[in-house]
């Protein structure tokens, strides 16, 4: 089955789709409120130390995993360990968490849909500025609506796993990623032009190390991990499919860089406007759905519908580009066992979206949000999971077996492609970096979010 592992045609298309999959809603929702949270400048200088010294190197791992065997997680970690079978459970696990992940991406990408239409449409420019947050509760919660919208999410989604990895992948993230930076650039431009601007970038950049807490730290460090969108094997897949000549040192460089740029453009493009317009800054789904269409709302009715429009479909670009990183994973993993790439596409993704209306139907107010596992609803449970536990155990699992138990020779000649490449970083690379930091890095980050 050749068409199976036909990978990308070019290292353009390939850091596009997996910058595509780094660049999530994590970039544009969580990453500024977390800098202008714990310290603005102080908080994106230590998310930059993060993200390159411990992000890359585990991006690296999953590409070095991915490119080296051609495979998807579990037969990867077969096939480099093939008498240790038992760690190709860690990449059943992160098979798993990718999932789980992809149903709460579901839900939540559905109601960035449904926004993008009522911005366009003028119905949210007809909201008053006090009833947001309890438009969002009605829509949110009702039993039609956010199912539909989810459903024509995960169907735009298939289409293009349908189409495969290069005229599917890799074409789309070819035209969606120039997109998605032409709207960043735009809303960057109105935000900042806005009378009052500097208020929001004195928040966002000016360092205040006392707001720095070891709470902060963390957060930041679980940020720089999930932006990458490491630890779920997803890498591993997109790694097999990178072109053999290109350095994947240049790769992660390229996506984490890409990855970086967009979430501080997304921190640019909202906080100014959210303080020219005397609103409070926030995070999550209370950014997005209820504050900053206030703020649009704001810059009349032309506004609301341009630059709200702009910025929800900006959302759904950011989330339609991870989601297929998601689908492609489990997806390649049926294609890797045999089965067919269009059966299994298609058979996950209905079990997907039935597990995705559950958990929509189970958030605040729906109509199983009574259903409770220990005081907490499944949509939170998913939320939970997928956001603090199962991503950082997966990628410690990863690095552990990239750094103890995998040939070094290997990484060696696999990132020096064959000795071509001259990498003389590799020591301090696996020595440190690999071996070292990252799995403490990892092993701090888990053990407080467990205690915490
Ligand atoms: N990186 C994504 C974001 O910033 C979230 C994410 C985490 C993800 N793990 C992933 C996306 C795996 C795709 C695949 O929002």
């Amino acid at each position: 089955m050749a068409e199976n592992r036909s990978g990308f045609s070019s290292s353009f298309g390939a850091i596009m789709a997996a910058a595509g999959s780094a660049i999530g809603l994590g970039n544009i929702w969580r990453f500024p409120y977390i800098c202008g949270k714990y310290g603005g400048g102080a908080a994106i200088i230590v998310y930059l130390l993060f993200v390159f010294l411990i992000g890359m190197v585990l991006l690296m791992s999953e590409l070095v995993i991915g490119r080296r065997t051609g495979h998807t997680p579990m037969r990867a970690y077969e096939e480099l360990r093939p008498k240790h079978r038992n760690w190709r459970y860690v990449g059943l696990l992160g098979l798993i968490t990718s999932f789980l992940i992809l149903c709460i991406y579901f839900v939540i990408s559905g109601w960035t849909l449904n926004y993008f239409w009522e911005s366009v449409s003028g119905t949210l420019a007809s909201i008053a500025d006090g009833d947001f947050a309890t438009h969002f509760a009605a829509f949110a919660s009702s039993p039609v609506a956010p199912v539909v919208c989810l459903v024509i999410f995960a169907a735009l989604t298939l289409v293009i796993i349908l189409g495969g990895v290069q005229n599917g992948i890799e074409k789309v993230s070819k035209i969606l990623m120039p997109i998605l930076l032409v709207l960043v650039v735009l809303l960057c431009v109105r935000s900042l032009t806005l009378p009052g601007a500097s208020k929001g970038l004195a928040y966002l950049f000016s360092p205040d190390f006392s707001q720095l807490t070891t709470e902060g730290v963390l957060a930041i460090l679980g940020q720089a991990l999930f932006s990458l969108s490491v630890g779920m094997g997803v890498m591993i897949v997109y790694g097999s499919y990178i072109p053999k000549g290109d350095g994947l040192f240049k790769s992660a460089m390229w996506i984490t860089v890409c990855d970086t740029a967009i979430a501080i453009l997304a921190g640019v493009a909202i906080f100014p406007a959210v303080f020219a317009f005397d609103q409070s800054p926030d995070g999550g789904p209370g950014l997005v759905f209820n504050v900053l269409p206030v703020v649009f709302n704001s810059m009349g009715n032309v506004g609301s519908i341009v630059f709200g429009g702009a910025f929800f479909l900006l959302l759904a670009v950011a989330a339609l580009t991870s989601a297929i990183s998601l689908l492609e994973a489990l997806t390649a993993w049926g294609a890797d066992y045999g089965k067919s790439r269009k059966r299994s596409a298609i058979i996950l993704s209905v079990v997907l979206v039935l597990v995705a209306v559950v958990a929509s139907f189970s958030f605040d107010g729906g109509i199983l949000n009574d259903n409770k596992l220990a005081g907490i609803s499944f949509f939170d449970w998913l939320d939970k999971l997928t956001g603090s536990y199962l991503p950082p155990i997966c990628a410690l699992l990863t690095i552990i077996f990239f750094g103890w138990f995998m040939k070094k020779d290997d990484i060696h000649d696999e990132l020096s492609n064959h000795g071509v490449l001259k990498i003389s970083w590799f020591k301090v690379f696996y020595h440190i970096l690999v071996r070292f930091v990252a799995p403490a890095a990892l092993i701090v980050s888990l053990v407080a979010g467990i205690f915490t």
